[in-house]
């Protein structure tokens, strides 16, 4: 049965209309993994150099990633060299960790059927200290799109935030003139005062929709669980009318930072939370992790294909909060909550998760009532879920549904109305 839901008919947002990025970009970039390691005698294997991004290439192709949907090889920072080229004034990757340079790059990522992204700075700098795009960046995105490149990441780190209002719309405009299709993925928001969405009644947030395809909201993610629950913390928003859930839709995301799944820091309930979660809130899948050195589990999550349907619905909705234990008294003692997220799909479906963020105790039941859902209704309706983990029919429920989430876990659902 479709539905109609009102509330969910995003308000009027004036977006990039360029055809790119209608669902949440997905990939690989190498930041949070392989940082900003140049040292390739010491480091063969893993600093940053071609040899990286081809290896990583080869990989997603053969190991089924390109063919669940990751298409994205992105390189982040520390590719160039610290000076512009004398004669040209353009950039310039460095030769001894990129001897074939950027393009033969792009070229050997194409041939595999993916896309090359790239990193730069909307400063004078890189965060780590390499050629920024301040003052040159109608030439940069030239060279850049010259070079084939697919995505452009553009942090914010050597640039009064005062500029970026002006800086980031006058690349998004530059990169449009050069003719070629290149995902734009906007750090600006991550300097700005937290505050951000809500201020001038989320005008930041409407101008980031219209300029950019991604942009990413809040700390950099890092590969333990405190860094990726004080995220999803973040996304605690349990309105669909709040500002940060109403931007997001086809062509323009919310990006909550890089995947920590098959890295070192998450256990494998958490790495399932994270990996629901991300799809509840329509997020860019771009996984930061060493594709040659990976758990059977991890990659089991990765290549889940209900749940990557989730992420990638055509509707584009993001999904909230919609229940929360917080505050009943249940459970607080020990420091945690139970939750229910939502996200509405195209077919008028429902993607629910069940989260316990309990990290003691055993499996706790966590209910899940249709009256939760917008445009169910109050009363007691019946309907069907889908486990999107165990890939299994769960047959027909009648008002609610109760699943057993284990501490730092949670399950998955489709639910439909019957
Ligand atoms: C440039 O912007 C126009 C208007 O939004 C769009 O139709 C076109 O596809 C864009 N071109 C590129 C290369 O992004
Ligand atoms: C939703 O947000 C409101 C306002 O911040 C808050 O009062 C309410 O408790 C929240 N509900 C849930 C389910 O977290």
């Amino acid at each position: 049965m479709k539905l109609v839901i009102a509330a969910a008919i995003l308000s009027s947002v004036i977006a990039l209309d360029d055809g790119l990025a209608r669902t949440p970009p997905m990939g690989w970039m190498s930041w949070e993994r392989f940082l900003c390691n140049v040292d390739c005698k010491t480091y063969p294997d893993s600093c940053i150099s071609e040899d990286l991004y081809k290896r990583t290439a080869d990989l997603m192709a053969s190991e089924g990633y390109l063919e669940a949907g990751y298409d994205h090889v992105n390189i982040d920072d520390c590719w160039s060299t610290f000076e512009r080229d004398p004669v040209t004034n353009e950039q310039v990757a460095d030769p001894d960790r990129f001897p074939s340079g950027i393009k033969s790059l792009a070229r050997y990522v194409h041939n595999r059927g993916l896309k090359l992204g790239l990193y730069s700075d909307i400063g004078t700098k890189t965060c780590g200290g390499y050629l920024g795009m301040q003052d040159n960046l109608e030439l940069d995105a030239n060279t850049f799109a010259s070079w084939d490149i697919d995505m452009l990441k553009v942090d914010g780190c050597f640039q009064d935030t005062d500029m970026m209002g002006q800086t980031y719309p006058e690349l998004s405009r530059a990169l449009n003139a050069t003719g070629r299709p290149i995902v734009y993925s906007c750090s600006w928001p991550a300097y700005l005062d937290p505050d951000y969405g809500e201020a001038n009644g989320g005008e930041v947030l409407k101008e980031l929709a219209e300029i950019c395809h991604l942009w990413r909201n809040w700390d950099d993610i890092r590969d333990d669980w405190g860094s990726v629950s004080s995220v999803i913390d973040f996304w605690k928003r349990n309105s669909t009318d709040d500002p940060f859930i109403q931007v997001a839709g086809p062509g323009h995301w919310n990006d909550p930072d890089q995947l920590m799944i098959g890295d070192n820091g998450l256990s494998h309930s958490e790495e399932r939370s994270q990996f629901a979660l991300w799809a509840i809130f329509a997020a860019p899948l771009i996984m930061s992790n060493d594709l040659a050195h990976i758990s059977k589990e991890s990659k089991e999550i990765l290549l889940n294909k209900e749940i990557i349907a989730v992420d990638q619905d055509p509707a584009g909705h993001q999904g909230t909060l919609v229940w929360s234990s917080e505050g009943s008294g249940d459970g607080d003692y020990y420091g945690g909550e139970t939750r229910v997220w939502s996200r509405l799909l195209n077919d008028g479906s429902y993607a629910v998760v069940l989260q316990n963020t309990h990290s003691m105790g055993t499996a706790t039941k966590v209910k899940l009532k249709s009256s939760m859902l917008e445009g169910w209704g109050r009363r007691r309706v019946k309907f069907t879920a889908r486990d999107l983990y165990a890939h299994e029919d769960l047959g027909e429920f009648e008002g609610e549904m109760v699943a057993e989430v284990w501490p730092s876990d949670v399950e998955m659902f489709i639910v439909e109305l019957v």
